[in-house]
């Protein structure tokens, strides 16, 4: 099976998630979270953008041993030269570089020619391949990037070194299908491309950034890129939990393998919300609280017979020790029945339909009713009953 590598760029895009500011003892504890997840390849910051920066870069390239760690840099030599001292006592040193392809971009923030941008692309990588073994190139806003020029760009870089290209969704624009495109017209017009590895890098702004990393894989990316709950730059990353994830459960269609230990998900994203401060939403996919609870009676009564019924994914395999059926207004008698039982209370047929008529009537006055409501309940029915 063709193999899929994860780059996780939680403590570089992901960092820059407003109001998140990481310092060097939390970003090493979230590196070494990310080495036990098995991701293969680890951006650790942007060491010219601060000391601060620079610093936490250096140690987790000193500590990660079994993770890639790279480093972001502009096309500048200013930029290279700070990342090779950070990265350069890591197992494996690799660079990240990066200048945008757009027109908008081009136009009005490098005020740059298309020539120009190639020269100082190729300049770039040939710099960067006296220091480093590995360089990633990405073509930033490369989906609103004209596709020859996209092509050309890539086939000059790759000329000039680049082992890894980076096709960003920069702005969260493209839809599957589209993206899906751009790596097929890139494996036909680009000489040289089946030597390199294409890599999917694609932000959430339409909700859209795990279904065009998916696409991406479908169409020949060797590596996505993403980061833990989905964090980063306005909505966010492609939730790399999810990818890994759909992977999996759907390798009968994807038809593809990765390192990541699914089972150390659920730990790896508590950890990232913690350090962050960023909270996951209880409807996330995979990760969040109800990710994993049934409330209905119809749902409840089909998982208590056979869980498969409702649960695609069995919540050990990442990490959540067990679903869980919530009592609410839509909940049914044989999750009513089990859980009497799981606080340890017996009764008979008689008192369980009178304990779940006053159930029924509670959650219409209380979104979710707790251990403590159904003791109650129980309580006074072996007063009254
Ligand atoms: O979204 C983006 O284009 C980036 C690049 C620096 C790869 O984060
Ligand atoms: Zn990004």
């Amino acid at each position: 099976m063709r193999k899929i590598n994860f780059f996780d760029t939680t403590l570089r895009d992901g960092e820059q998630s407003a109001g998140v500011n990481l310092n060097l003892k939390e970003k090493l504890e979230i590196a070494k979270q990310l080495e036990r997840v098995g991701m293969d390849i680890i951006e650790a910051g942007f060491p010219a953008s601060s000391p601060g920066d620079f610093r936490s870069v250096q140690e987790i390239a000193r500590t990660i041993k079994n993770s890639s760690v790279t480093g972001l840099a502009r096309s500048v030599k200013g930029d290279i030269d700070a990342a090779w001292e950070a990265l350069k006592d890591g197992a494996e040193p690799r660079l990240h570089t990066f200048i945008a392809t757009s027109p908008v971009h081009r136009e009005y923030k490098l005020k740059m020619t298309k020539e120009q941008v190639i020269e100082r692309a190729v300049e770039s990588v040939k710099y960067a391949a006296k220091f480093f073994p590995i360089i990633q190139w990405s073509a930033e806003d490369a989906c609103r990037t004209e596709l020859d020029f996209l092509a050309e760009i890539v086939e000059k870089v790759i000329e000039a070194g680049a082992k890894v290209i980076n096709i960003p969704d920069t702005v969260g624009y493209i839809t599957p299908i589209e993206y899906g495109k751009i790596f097929e017209y890139l494996k036909q017009n680009v000489k040289n491309i089946d030597q390199v590895i294409l890599s999917a890098h694609c932000h959430d702004d339409l909700g859209m950034a795990v279904a065009n990393a998916l696409s991406a894989v479908e169409h020949g990316a060797g590596q996505i890129e993403g980061t833990i709950n989905g964090i980063g730059e306005r909505a966010g990353n492609s939730a790399l939990e999810e990818v890994a994830v759909a992977l999996y459960i759907r390798k009968d269609y994807y038809k593809v393998e990765t390192n990541i230990r699914l089972n150390e998900i659920k730990r790896t994203s508590d950890l990232v919300s913690k350090l962050t401060g960023m909270i996951v939403p209880p409807n996330k996919a995979i990760v969040g609280k109800n990710a994993f609870a049934h409330e209905s009676g119809i749902h409840q009564d089909g998982v208590l017979k056979e869980k498969t019924t409702y649960e695609i994914i069995s919540p050990e395999l990442v990490g959540v020790q067990s679903n869980s059926l919530v009592l609410g207004k839509h909940s049914g008698r044989h999750a009513f029945r089990v859980k009497l039982k799981e606080l340890g209370f017996t009764m008979d047929e008689e008192a369980t339909n009178r304990l779940f008529t006053a159930f029924k009537e509670l959650s219409e006055k209380k979104k979710e009713l707790t251990e403590d409501d159904l003791v109650a309940l129980v309580l006074e029915e072996q007063l009254t009953g």
